[in-house]
């Protein structure tokens, strides 16, 4: 059963522990807990971690760089081959505190943080988001469709006959401006600088963390400073500054001077009222400019894939056109014609289509990163030492024929019918469920706390598209466009187009 292997994850050494448990009731390679122990000691690079005593997947391959790279093209079929536990651990999991088991570590050595300078912020999920966003979608809903009005019929626009628009830009546009306008209102959202550099940024941060994890970990201080990702970065957070600080200081002045003043509701307001006399100190212009990166970072990208994928599977699959347009219509009806959080809380079909979406096409394999920051004792007495990185197999759930039957089947309603089968059912089903049977959030206290606000905005931007336009895939019959893999990211093409033709009202 003993054997060992290292594959890496963005060029940092990871073993990948295979049977460290006994299989509970579910088949063989699907209900799996994947342990990536991550070590920056070198002699790990070459073999396995021996603290870790347990076995690796991958070792057969070879060489290292053979583990790499079947790591980097696919990272299914190690996953598959990995480590066998039951789902009970995944609650267990959760229950370690964040000193124990941590969050930030991870996304600290994913994104290099030392030295790119990513944001890790609690500001971000418990005041931006948890406290203010999250509880503010109602009144949200109303700028929403504004913002969507204008994006869509900037990005799709007008066509009578049909026409293909490739989706590569179209939807990171859509999505940039819908998030900036709740993020940073109308002073900001359609600047083209800030929406180049909020959308730019996560690119530019795996770059740069790139460039720097290539480095021996004694070198990095050296390359931080030479390579000119790093130095990308930082100019784009001095960009940063200088567009959002000139908008802070406004709103300050109007708000102590201007009786009439109007307060925006959005995030950067809602953070300035939070702050009160502080807010207008240097230290906190600064700061909020740079939370106002960060949070894009983490809001546009997931949700530009997401949307991307649910927009090929609208394309694809024709027939659930008018049953989704009817219930808007419905849902619409009973809220007096104007559409608010209610409407959007009555689309239950639509939540199921775009949850059946993110099932097909999550937005990784594995999430619910994690670091060990002490050597951590699951109930049976295995150990997970200390600095290792863990995550969750969502995308291995995802395709569990004993939690989804027929799970290799796009079933647009599978999630409504669930609904529908009792009251209970009702709550365990929607798209921003976080279970164990749906990682694609993530899990436990780290789940993505952004979920409530890309749902609604989701529902939003399709509900648009599908009353202003009939939509349809260029080939129709060579079927749902392919993704594509990058480690455990699945990746919509992006050379692709949809047909789009105006819909007569
Ligand atoms: C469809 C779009 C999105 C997807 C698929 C997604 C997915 C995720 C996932 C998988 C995690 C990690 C959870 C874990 O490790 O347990 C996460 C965390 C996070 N997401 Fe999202 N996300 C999306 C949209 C957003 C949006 C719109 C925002 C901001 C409003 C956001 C803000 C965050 C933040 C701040 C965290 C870190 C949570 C923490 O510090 O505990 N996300 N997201
Ligand atoms: C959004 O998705 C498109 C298509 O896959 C891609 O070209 C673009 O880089 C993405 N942008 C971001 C910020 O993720
Ligand atoms: C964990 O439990 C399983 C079955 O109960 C067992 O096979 C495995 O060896 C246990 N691990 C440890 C470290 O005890
Ligand atoms: C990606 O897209 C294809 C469509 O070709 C689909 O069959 C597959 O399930 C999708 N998801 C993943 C994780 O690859």
């Amino acid at each position: 059963m003993a054997f060992n292997a290292t594959v890496t994850i963005n060029e940092v050494p990871v073993t990948i522990f295979r049977k460290l448990y006994e299989i509970e009731s579910r088949p063989l390679g699907v209900a799996i807990l994947v342990l990536f122990a991550v070590t920056y000691a070198s002699f790990v690079l070459t073999k396995s971690s021996p603290e870790a005593k347990v076995p690796f997947v991958g070792l057969e391959l070879g060489s290292l760089s053979k583990r790499k790279k079947k790591y980097v093209t696919d990272a299914n079929a190690l996953l598959k081959e990995g480590i066998v536990a039951g789902q009970r651990f995944y609650t267990e999991l959760c229950d370690f505190k964040d000193d124990e088991l941590s969050f930030k570590g991870s996304i600290s050595d994913l994104f290099a943080t030392h030295y790119t300078g990513v944001l890790i912020s609690d500001d971000l999920k418990e005041l931006a988001i948890n406290r203010d966003l999250t509880p503010g979608m109602a009144r949200l809903t109303e700028t929403l469709e504004d913002e969507v009005n204008y994006i869509v019929g900037k990005e799709i626009g007008s066509c009578k006959e049909w026409k293909a628009v490739i989706m590569n830009k179209a939807t990171q546009n859509i999505i940039a401006s819908v998030t900036a306008r709740s993020f940073v209102g109308m002073d900001l959202c359609r600047d083209p600088d800030w929406l180049r550099i909020s959308v730019d940024y996560w690119m530019d941060a795996f770059a740069a963390a790139k460039s720097i994890k290539f480095w021996p970990v004694f070198l990095r201080p050296i390359a931080a400073r030479l390579m000119p990702q790093p130095a990308r970065m930082h100019a784009t957070r001095q960009e940063a500054q200088r567009l959002v600080v000139p908008v802070l200081k406004k709103r300050l002045d109007a708000m102590q001077n201007d009786p009439d003043y109007q307060k925006p509701d959005d995030i950067m307001q809602w953070m300035i009222d939070r702050l009160g006399d502080k807010a207008g100190t240097d230290e906190e212009l600064h700061h909020q400019a740079h939370l106002q990166l960060a949070l894009a970072m983490g809001a546009i990208h997931s949700t530009n894939f997401t949307l991307l994928h649910e927009m090929f599977d609208l394309a694809a699959y024709p027939e659930y056109h008018e049953p989704l347009r009817e219930e808007y219509r419905e849902a619409l009806k009973s809220t007096g014609g104007i559409l608010t959080k209610v409407t959007l809380n009555k689309l239950l079909m639509l939540d199921s289509f775009m949850k059946e979406s993110q099932r097909y096409n999550p937005p990784g394999l594995t999430n619910g990163r994690r670091k060990t920051l002490k050597d951590l004792v699951l109930s049976n007495g295995t150990v997970i030492p200390t600095g290792s990185n863990i995550e969750l197999p969502a995308g291995a759930v995802n395709a569990d024929p004993s939690i989804y039957p027929h799970a290799d089947e796009f079933d647009g309603f599978r999630f409504y019918k669930l609904r529908k089968r009792s009251e209970d059912d009702m709550n365990k089903h929607q798209f921003v469920t976080s279970s164990r049977d749906s990682l694609n959030w993530g899990y436990g206290r780290h789940a993505c706390p952004g979920r409530f606000f890309a749902v609604d905005e989701i529902k939003v931007i399709l509900s648009k598209i599908l009353q202003s336009y009939d939509l349809a895939l260029v080939d129709p019959a060579a079927g749902r466009y392919k993704n594509s893999s990058f480690e455990t990211m699945v990746i919509p093409d992006m050379e692709k187009a949809v047909m789009f033709r105006e819909r007569a009202v």
